[in-house]
Formats: C-alpha cells, sequence, structure tokens
C-alpha cells in the first residue's frame, strides 16, 4: 500500500505538489492523469524517494520513505520503474538489458565482473517471453522498435520482482496502436504478476480504458479520485479545460462514487 499524507513538493518558489493526500492500495491499478506539469512525474518520484517531500509523508508498505541511502536501496528493490524514454543501454544486447533488472541482488562485486547467477538468466529468458520478446534477445536494444523497447524495459523492471509498478508516461512516444498494445500489456502484468500498477498519463481516452481508478491532478492538487467507469470522456476534457469544473467536480463527486474507486 502506497499512501501520501499532506504531501506537498517545492522547487524553489515554485509550489509543485500541493498538500497531496493519496492512498493506493495493493493490486490497485491507477492511472494519474493531468497535463503537462501537473507535477506527475514529480508525484511518482516522490514514492520511490527519487525527490524528497518538502512537507508530508510517503510510505509504501507501512515504511516511510526516507533518504537513509540503505533504506532507499531497500525500498527501490521492491518498486519497478518505467518511462517515456525506456533508457535502456543501447548498445547492449536486449537479453543484457534485462538482465541489469537483477543488480539490485547481486552483490556490488558481482555485479562489477557481471556475475549472474543461473536464476538471473532464467527469470530473464521468463519474462522476455512474458513480453513477446524472447527471440530478440541477442538484438542490440537499439535495434528495436519504441513499443519493443518498452517491452524490453517493462521485462527489465519485472526481473526485479517488484511488488509496485511505476510508469511514467510510458507511451507517450509511441503511435496509438502499440500505446493500447503496451497499457494492455501492463494491465495483464499487473494482474497475473500481482502488482500494484500506478500509470501517469496525459490521455484521457486511454486513462478511461485503462484506469481501473483514475486520479486527476492539475496545479499540483489531486482534483479527481474515481472509478474509470464513473466518469465520462467528456467530464474529464471538462475538467481540464475549464477551471470552474474543477471545483464543481471535486463537490459532486457522490459517496458512492468515492466507494466504488475502492471496489
Ligand atoms: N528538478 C526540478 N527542478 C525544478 N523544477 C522542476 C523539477 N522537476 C519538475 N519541476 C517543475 O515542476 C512542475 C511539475 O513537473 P512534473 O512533475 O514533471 O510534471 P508532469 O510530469 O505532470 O509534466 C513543472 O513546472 C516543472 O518545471
Ligand atoms: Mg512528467
Amino acid at each position: 500500500m502506497i499512501q501520501m499524507t499532506d504531501v506537498s513538493k517545492n522547487f524553489g518558489q515554485e509550489k509543485v505538489l500541493n498538500q497531496i493526500n493519496l492512498t493506493i492500495s495493493d493490486n490497485e491499478l491507477v492511472v494519474l492523469l493531468g497535463p503537462s506539469g501537473a507535477g506527475k512525474s514529480t508525484l511518482l518520484r516522490c514514492i520511490n524517494g527519487l525527490e524528497r517531500v518538502s512537507a508530508g509523508s510517503v510510505s509504501v508498505d507501512g515504511k516511510q520513505v526516507t533518504t537513509n541511502k540503505k533504506e532507499l536501496r531497500l525500498l527501490r528493490k521492491n518498486i519497478g520503474m518505467i518511462f517515456q524514454q525506456f533508457h535502456l543501454v543501447k548498445r547492449m544486447s536486449v537479453l543484457d538489458n534485462v538482465l541489469c533488472g537483477r543488480l539490485a541482488y547481486t552483490g556490488t562485486l558481482s555485479s562489477i565482473f557481471k556475475r549472474f547467477e543461473r536464476r538471473d538468466y532464467e527469470l530473464t529468458l521468463h519474462y522476455l517471453e512474458k513480453v513477446g520478446l524472447v527471440d530478440k534477445r541477442n538484438a542490440r536494444a537499439d535495434e528495436l522498435s519504441g513499443g519493443q523497447q518498452q517491452r524490453v524495459a517493462i521485462a527489465r523492471s519485472l526481473v526485479q520482482e517488484p511488488k509496485l509498478l511505476l510508469a511514467d508516461e510510458p507511451v507517450a512516444s509511441l503511435d496509438p496502436k502499440t500505446a493500447n498494445s503496451i497499457l494492455e500489456l501492463l494491465s495483464l502484468i499487473k494482474n497475473e504478476e500481482k502488482l500494484t500498477v500506478v500509470i501517469t498519463l496525459h490521455q484521457m481516452d486511454l486513462a478511461k480504458k485503462y484506469g481501473k481508478r483514475i486520479v486527476g491532478l492539475n496545479n499540483g492538487q489531486i482534483v479527481a479520485d474515481m472509478a474509470a467507469d464513473l466518469i465520462s470522456i467528456d467530464e474529464l476534457y471538462q475538467l481540464y479545460e475549464d477551471q470552474a469544473l474543477i471545483s464543481q467536480k471535486q463537490f459532486s463527486m457522490s459517496d458512492q462514487e468515492k466507494v466504488a474507486i475502492h471496489a
């Protein structure tokens, strides 16, 4: 479970996150939706300790996200992260890129000498199979299409055997068809691996299609939090186009809607 309590984050004078209160239960698939600059990436980065909150607290599975290096390393072992730009090592093979996800488990010395164990290879092949790329294992990462590279990045995060997967705009660089296939894969993996998944998106149609719960973020504040089934695309558009409707929507959220989120 992720719990954010009264979280604020400033960069200099700019308040990027403003009093965020958010609880995400195990096995949820949450889409964090918002326009560019809303604070989505910053919020995700506060969950795995890449950013330090200015006020408030964040905990994952009951443990406070701290700045202590050893504790952060333990926390991040359980958190997989994927990015818009994939962040693969371009010149390395697909197999080696995925193996890198196991580095959190090998000691520092053995990682320097790349001494992976049999289990590391087994997991790598298992997850490459799962993302449909086992045949490409010897290809160089930069020989693959964008969608394939994102699949490699997903496999790399899964060999880490995380409990939580954070995906920051994972489909922003992909064409619509590929974007859909990647989000379908993430939904499938969430169920099969029993993960908690948080995906940031700026596309409302994709948020509605793949998010079970949508948390709307604007100007560093949560402006909506509801089951995706209970909000229409039109309402989502209004949330971001008409500032007056933002507050109206907040007030008009019924208890039934609030309960439905956790159903
Ligand atoms: N490291 C940083 N230093 C200064 N400002 C930052 C930093 N990271 C993000 N910001 C600012 O915080 C705001 C929110 O950014 P971000 O979390 O990346 O939003 P989003 O992911 O929703 O586009 C933006 O105005 C951005 O310029
Ligand atoms: Mg971002």
